[in-house]
């Protein structure tokens, strides 16, 4: 392990992967705290992410995901749970290594944009076509996929895939507690 920091394990991947819903369950089994870089920003800027989009565009949401990722460090052992978008630039997913290990939620990209559109606003997704949302799916892949962990969690349930990502943990034996899963 890449020194003490590399306790956390944070999780990307795009929206209505269930990232938030894994994050908590995960953290609640492994006995840890639970961060979500959208919570940090929000706290920051009082306002909830539509408004954060609409007031002062998306170039100033990625100014605070820069400053969320930079406060990160002083992480340890936590789960943390990414916004869609923050891990999608260059060397973002490397310096998410240097934090701990990053777990991709992946899925099928309907299946995604369903759970997406059933639950909470999201601002990338407003007013695009299917066709679009495909292209932004596109252009993020190949960062998720720099992940050291991969789940699809097309046809599972939030606890199914807390089981998957716990296996695929213990499998790189990257677990830092002897946790018993339940
Ligand atoms: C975004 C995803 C959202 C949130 C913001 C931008 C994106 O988080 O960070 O609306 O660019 O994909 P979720 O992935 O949790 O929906």
């Amino acid at each position: 392990m890449a020194g003490d920091m590399a306790d956390n394990v944070i999780l990307v991947g795009f929206m209505g992967a269930g990232k938030s819903s894994v994050g908590r369950l995960l953290a609640r089994r492994l006995g840890r705290c639970f961060v979500e870089t959208d919570d940090m920003i929000t706290a920051k800027e009082g306002r909830p992410i539509p408004e954060i989009f609409t007031g002062r565009g998306e170039p100033h949401f990625r100014a605070l995901e820069d400053e969320a990722v930079r406060l990160l460090a002083l992480k340890r052992g936590d789960v943390i749970a990414t916004g869609g978008g923050l891990p999608c630039q260059d060397g973002r997913v490397e310096a998410l290594q240097a934090l701990g290990t990053v777990v991709w939620l992946s899925g099928d990209l309907a299946t995604l944009c369903e759970r997406a559109l059933r639950s909470g606003d999201r601002p990338m997704l407003h007013g695009k076509t299917r066709e679009e949302i495909e292209t932004l799916y596109k252009s993020r892949e190949p960062f998720y996929a720099k992940a050291d962990l991969r789940v699809d969690t097309t046809s599972l349930n939030p606890d199914q895939v807390v089981a998957e990502v716990w296996k695929a943990l213990e499998a790189r034996t990257r677990l830092p507690h002897p946790a018993v899963p339940r």
